[in-house]
């Protein structure tokens, strides 16, 4: 091996560090320093090169400011500007989404870096066993989706799947001990989003070892800058794509590619066509769902944990809510809308939280495991980029057709409670095509389970071209289809 004398020796590279860090007050990180092996000490370096200190700053003066004030005034909050399922000339958009797909103009793009900590499982989210009957993951429920979508429509639709350091290459073996479930691994992408250190109470940058710092995923909004920095922009405008259809991993009835909203976003007069959305009715006030909203003549979304109980609880003279327009995390984005976005170099804003992190006592050294929150993890959120966006179109869709997300391990969005709404659309569909489907006289409940592949049917049109359906499915049967 031949030494490389261009770079700075560690010695030198450490006084850097020391000088950088000491001007924002985040020194401490290196306490451990004379401790660490060489191999530690250059891994805590490059961990110090990639902190985006000045921006940290500015964040922790904000709070600082904000620290006994009352809570910050939200302004004069309206009800969203919605389009209905009622829109007209569903066929004509339908038709101008179809021809996106089938000209290549169209991606999907999954973020799944989430660390599901709700759910309580081992593994990145995407490979948690979901189907009613066979189990199959939430990947390969999107993968027979996106191959389905390429069938019907000619088009190639390249999927972009964001995951976090933290999953990145579980994701990537999972996939390919899959073979990419038939899609060609060459239509793919994976990439990893950004990180941002976990802060003490008091601002201070946490260790999570004596050479490593306490980083979280910067959230779904790290996604604009993560498209850029993995190249996927640039890769999508190589291939021509200029619409990007965004949904989370933890939903399996998503439609992963919808003409109807895809010619919605494009061409709908409410549309700017930057950023558009999903939204379904509420079904309660308590739901933990974002709420579509105005705000000086903006469209924007108030995030549950941030709607104040009486706004989240205010009616309408006709009893339903006001505020009742909850996002289902589904969107569609422009490619150029994006770039823009990463260009500016402002990013989307960053929201704080308080966990408990894992963090070390900078006195004995020692791992503290907090009883408490303890540390601030900091998070950017992408549907910040709708009051950024000209108009954004907000359309109502039915839960029971395209939202019953996996969210906990028991209870309200679990996958119990996904497993019975994917059998309850499966026998809707099914029953549209003339098949008797037994029921419950007392509550309606669909009395078998059922399970129908995307490769089978992506709609009820589609389902309806099959010869081969059953005409009655008895209560108590198991069908795969
Ligand atoms: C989210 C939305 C909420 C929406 C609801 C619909 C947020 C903050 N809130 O709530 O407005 O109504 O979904 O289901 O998103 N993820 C990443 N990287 C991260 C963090 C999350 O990729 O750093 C992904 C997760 O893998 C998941 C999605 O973002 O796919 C949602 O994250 P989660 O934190 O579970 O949001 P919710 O509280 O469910």
């Amino acid at each position: 091996m031949t030494a490389d004398f261009s770079r700075p020796s560690l010695e030198s590279r450490y006084r850097e560090a020391v000088d950088r860090l000491e001007v924002f007050g985040q020194s401490h990180i290196l306490t451990f320093w004379d401790g660490l092996t060489e191999g530690q000490r250059e891994n805590l370096l490059a961990q110090c090169r990639e902190l985006p200190l000045e921006l940290l700053q500015r964040e922790i003066t904000s709070w600082r400011i904000g620290q006994g004030s009352p809570r910050k005034s939200l302004g004069e909050i309206e009800p969203a500007h919605v389009v209905g399922r009622d829109v007209q000339d569903r066929a004509h958009y339908r038709a101008i989404g179809e021809r996106m797909i089938r000209d290549g103009r169209v991606a999907c793009f999954t973020v799944a870096g989430g660390q599901s900590t709700r759910l309580g499982w081992n593994g990145p989210k995407g490979t948690f066993p979901t189907t009613p009957l066979l189990g199959k993951s939430l990947f390969e429920v999107f993968a027979e989706s996106i191959r389905a979508a390429r069938l019907r429509w000619r088009g190639a639709i390249p999927w972009y799947v964001m995951t976090s350091p933290l999953n990145h290459a579980a994701t990537e073996v999972y996939f390919r001990e899959h073979d990419w479930f038939q899609l060609g691994r060459e239509t793919v992408w994976f990439f990893p989003q950004g990180t941002l250190p976990s802060l003490s109470h008091d601002g201070k940058i946490l260790l999570a070892a004596p050479d490593a710092i306490a980083l979280n995923p910067d959230g779904h909004g790290g996604a604009v800058r993560a498209l850029a920095t993995s190249g996927s922009l640039a890769q999508m405008k190589r291939e021509g794509v200029d619409t990007i259809s965004y949904f989370q991993v933890d939903n399996p009835l998503v439609h992963a590619v919808d003409p109807l909203f895809l010619g919605l976003h494009m061409e709908h007069p409410e549309s700017s066509a930057e950023i558009s959305s999903k939204f379904v009715p509420k079904r309660s006030a308590s739901e933990k769902v974002g709420v579509f909203c105005r705000r000086n003549q903006r469209t924007l979304v108030l995030e549950y944990s941030d709607l104040p109980a009486d706004l989240a609880a205010a009616t309408r003279s006709d009893g339903e809510l006001l505020h009742g327009a909850g996002s289902i995390a589904i969107h569609a984005l422009s490619r150029a809308f994006v770039e823009q976005l990463a260009m500016e170099g402002r990013g989307l804003p960053l929201h704080r939280a308080l966990k408990k992190v894992p963090c070390l006592d900078l006195v004995s050294g020692l791992l503290v495991e907090p009883a408490q929150p303890n540390a601030v993890k900091m998070e950017a959120f992408i549907f910040d980029a709708v009051p950024i966006a000209g108009r954004s179109l907000v359309y109502e869709t039915r839960r029971e057709e395209e939202f019953a997300p996996i969210k906990n391990a028991d209870g309200e969005d679990s996958a119990a409670t996904s497993r019975t709404a994917q059998s309850e659309r499966a026998a809707r569909w099914l029953e549209s095509c003339g098949v008797s489907v037994a029921r419950s006289s007392a509550t309606g409940a669909c009395m078998a389970t059922i399970e129908l592949s995307p490769l089978t049917a992506l709609d009820e049109t589609e389902l309806a071209l099959r010869t081969d359906l059953p005409r009655v499915i008895a209560a108590d049967a198991e069908i795969v289809l």
